[in-house]
């Protein structure tokens, strides 16, 4: 009897190191196998990360995997560049210029504008580090923005300005800037002859003007003639980018009406024609309206509805 209990005491201790000594081994392995798995999974997604210089993904954050929590935190957090903002910019001589830089996960990095022509730094963050006051990095609506705003535009300003963060290594997105100065010209100039009692055209183009006049006044001799015209039509209307046209229509036309004529837009320098009136004797360079009939007076006197009509043209080619 006690024999026989001696001996399945030995067996159960034997049974029991067999067990412990599969505990060890299945341990053992749990331990290769997940270090392999560890450095398997930093080895990919390491790679990955030096080949996608944008944000890493998101789904990487609920990955379960041992390997992904410390890639997560090192990597997760690297600054990227929204690529949509504008790289040309272009602004009207005077105006506000305003360069846009999106930075998606700046964390504890810094953004610094930098004027390439003389490497100058404009500002770090929204603090100054140049004296001139019309430079200022603002930030307003969306906070990854920093808007470098430049005042009173100068011809002096275009040119590429860079938007850098003080990652390691520093990335950095370049705007170009564009100072437009608005030309007027009116064409047919300097000198056009036109017949007795026909119509003439005189069309003044506004070019180089990226925002629109807020005005455009047509002069005859020295008389602005926008408010108190008796024969004239006055429109302004988009052309182009960047180009506005205005028309001053006249008809029947007399020798009171021969002179200067001069069309003065807000954002341009006054441009200005001579015109003549000639007796038939220079066919050429008439124009004649096919229309001779008498004029009419309420049509073309109404010179307070026209100018309501420019103002709304002007307020609708604005909101557009
Ligand atoms: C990195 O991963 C890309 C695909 O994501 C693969 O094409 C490339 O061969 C990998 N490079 C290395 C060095 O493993
Ligand atoms: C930004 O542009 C770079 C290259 O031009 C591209 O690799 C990256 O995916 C873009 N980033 C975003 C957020 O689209
Ligand atoms: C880079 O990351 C972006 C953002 O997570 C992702 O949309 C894009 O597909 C990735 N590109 C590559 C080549 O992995
Ligand atoms: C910016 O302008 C340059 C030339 O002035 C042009 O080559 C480039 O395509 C423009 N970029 C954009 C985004 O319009
Ligand atoms: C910046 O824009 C101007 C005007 O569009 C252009 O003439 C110039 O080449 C551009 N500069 C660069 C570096 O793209
Ligand atoms: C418009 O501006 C560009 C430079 O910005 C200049 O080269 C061109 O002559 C201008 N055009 C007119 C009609 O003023
Ligand atoms: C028209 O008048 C303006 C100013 O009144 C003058 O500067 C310009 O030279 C004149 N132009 C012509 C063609 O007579």
């Amino acid at each position: 009897m006690l024999e026989a209990q001696e001996y399945s005491h030995l067996q159960t201790k034997k049974l029991s190191l067999l067990a412990i000594r599969r505990l060890l081994r299945l341990i053992l392995r749990i331990a290769i196998f997940s270090t392999l798995l560890l450095l398997g999974t930093t080895r990919t997604q390491n790679n990955d990360t030096s080949t996608n210089t944008s944000m890493p993904d998101k789904r990487s954050l609920t990955e379960e995997d041992n390997g992904g929590e410390y890639w997560v935190a090192e990597t997760y957090n690297f600054p990227a560049f929204d690529n949509n903002t504008a790289k040309n910019v272009s602004t009207q001589l005077g105006q506000t210029a305003f360069l846009h830089c999106i930075v998606e996960n700046l964390g504890d990095k810094t953004v610094s504008w930098i004027r390439r022509k003389d490497f100058h730094v404009l500002t770090v963050g929204t603090d100054k580090y140049i004296s001139d006051d019309r430079f200022q990095t603002v930030r307003t609506g969306n906070d990854n923005d920093w808007v470098l705003q430049i005042k009173f535009t100068q011809l002096k300003d275009q040119g590429i300005y860079e938007c850098q963060v003080s990652t390691d290594p520093k990335i950095s997105v370049f705007v170009n800037l564009s100072v437009l100065v608005a030309e007027a010209t009116i064409s047919g100039g300097p000198k056009i002859i036109v017949e007795k009692g026909s119509s003439i055209e005189l069309t003044c183009v506004i070019s180089n003007s990226s925002d629109p006049p807020k005005f455009v006044f047509w002069y005859h001799n020295n008389r602005m003639i926008n408010y108190d015209s008796t024969r004239g039509d006055i429109s302004v209307e988009k052309a182009a980018a960047k180009t506005v046209i205005s028309k001053l229509y006249i008809r029947d036309i007399g020798e009171a009406e021969s002179g200067n004529y001069t069309c003065g837009p807000s954002n341009a320098g006054p441009t200005s024609v001579s015109v003549v009136i000639s007796n038939g004797e220079n066919p050429a360079a008439m124009q004649h309206d096919g229309n001779s009939a008498p004029l009419n007076g309420v049509q073309t006197r109404a010179s307070l509805l026209w100018n309501l009509l420019l103002s709304l043209s002007l307020i609708n080619y604005v909101t557009r």
